[in-house]
């Protein structure tokens, strides 16, 4: 599986601990930046990892910035993208359950390093239970504007 990682300069830490982690699991990484922990905008950084996701480039988008709520924001711009906001294992394991949520955002001020890899971990891991939860997200895509 290819996961495309991003992130801003609150989460560059973070960013560069899951990334070790996920290669040494035998993971592609897909690193769009950012590169250093000079201050920078999240919005392309999400951008670029909801873009590789609905491109098809990466199975898998991670978006990390200081509390994952602006990076999430630019991620779901992307048509196709589900990007959801995390803060512990069970919310980990409720977006992609329940809405198979293809970009995992949270926040490097906001969890822990043995959080955000246990959130990783458990999204990974957990199978999207389709049913009503497929009728719901198929709403989403639906709505107009
Ligand atoms: C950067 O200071 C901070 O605003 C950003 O990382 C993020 O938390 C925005 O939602």
């Amino acid at each position: 599986m290819k996961i495309v990682i991003g992130c801003d300069h609150a989460a560059y830490e973070l960013k560069e601990a899951v990334k070790a982690k996920l290669e040494g699991e035998g993971y592609e990484v897909m690193d769009v930046g950012c590169h250093s922990t000079e201050s920078v905008d999240y919005p392309k950084y999400g951008h670029a990892v909801g873009k590789a996701v609905a491109s098809g480039e990466a199975d898998r988008g991670i978006a990390i910035c200081g509390t994952g709520i602006g990076i999430s924001i630019a991620a779901n711009k992307v048509p196709g993208v589900r990007a959801g906001v995390v803060h512990n294992v069970m919310t980990a394991e409720m977006t992609k359950a329940h809405n198979d949520a293809n970009v995992l955002c949270f926040g490097a001020r906001v969890v822990d390093q043995d959080t955000a890899f246990a959130m990783v971990d458990t999204w990974l891991s957990t199978e999207f239970m389709g049913d009503k939860h497929l009728r719901r997200i198929n709403e989403i895509e639906d709505l107009d504007f």
